[in-house]
């Protein structure tokens, strides 16, 4: 993987173009219900960037001068994809329902876990590893999710679409791994951050949406060969980082919450454990 350039970074930093993407062609083309369920999925999770951004303001990720700016980038564009997605969902006749304000959307395991993450961040001078490696997870999930629903779904527009927003969210990764892969050379940081993803790392939406939406995503995307091929390519890469090999991911959580999902003979890659 190359260095990292902060600078050339932001300057390919804005908000999602979909100007010139074919609207009056979305609804020519059937959207499965299915689909249709995971995008508002995804819609949700987009457009709740700003409760991840109260939660890290909290932090000392905001400290950081490098990590601020990618941040205030990350925000908008994210900002874009909710929006996107709204617009292909009304285009396609399923327009979202107005919805409460972040804040009370919030359920209580959710909001415990906002001031858990403000309490770890003071008492660990090294939390920013933990942000940075728990955020590459969650942008290569969410981009290897959307790139299961274009195969899934089948519909050019929003093939293109997606496309676009998979664009955004390869830079959110890049950033986001470069970063873990620096912070977590130290053996005693990485071994604090892996302790911590691999007890309490659930996928983008857990206690935001309902349980039974977040199943029904992971089943729809990474269920069957297909899925458990993208899901394990996800733990590889993520084991790749500094005293992560081994670790029990993405494939692990599919296994344990959406069993019926896992094609037969299509096991996760048993998990080797090596010295952090
Ligand atoms: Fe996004
Ligand atoms: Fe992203």
């Amino acid at each position: 993987m190359e260095a990292f350039d902060l600078d050339a970074w932001v300057a390919r930093s804005g908000a999602l173009d979909v100007s010139d993407l074919d609207w009056d062609g979305v609804a020519k083309h059937p959207l499965a219900p299915e689909a249709a369920r995971v995008l508002r999925y995804m819609q949700d999770i987009e457009s709740h960037t700003i409760v991840y951004v109260r939660q890290l303001l909290a932090t000392r990720a905001i400290d950081d001068p490098e990590v601020a700016t990618f941040l205030a980038c990350w925000f908008h564009e994210e900002t874009f994809h909710g929006l996107a997605l709204d617009r292909f969902l009304a285009a396609a006749g399923h327009p979202l329902p107005p919805r409460p304000r972040p804040r009370s959307a919030l359920n209580l395991a959710a909001r415990l876990e906002e001031a858990a993450t403000a309490v770890v961040s003071r008492a660990w001078p090294d939390f920013v590893a933990l942000h940075m490696t728990w955020g590459a997870i969650n942008e290569l999930t969410t981009l290897t999710g959307y790139r299961r629903l274009a195969a899934v779904a089948r519909h050019p527009v929003l093939s293109e679409l997606l496309a676009r927003i998979i664009r955004d969210e390869s830079r959110h990764f890049f950033f986001y791994y470069k970063q873990a892969e620096r912070r977590l050379a130290k053996p005693g940081v990485a071994r604090v951050t892996r302790f911590l993803v691999e007890r309490f790392w659930a996928p983008v939406g857990t206690g935001v949406q309902p349980a039974d939406e977040v199943r029904f995503l992971a089943a729809t995307l990474l269920g069957g060969a297909e899925g458990q091929a993208a899901a394990r390519k996800v733990d590889d890469t993520i084991r790749r980082l500094p005293g992560m090999a081994g670790l029990p991911l993405l494939c692990a959580w599919v296994e344990r919450n959406v069993p019926a999902a896992v094609a037969s003979g299509q096991p996760c890659a048993p998990v080797q454990h090596s010295p952090a």
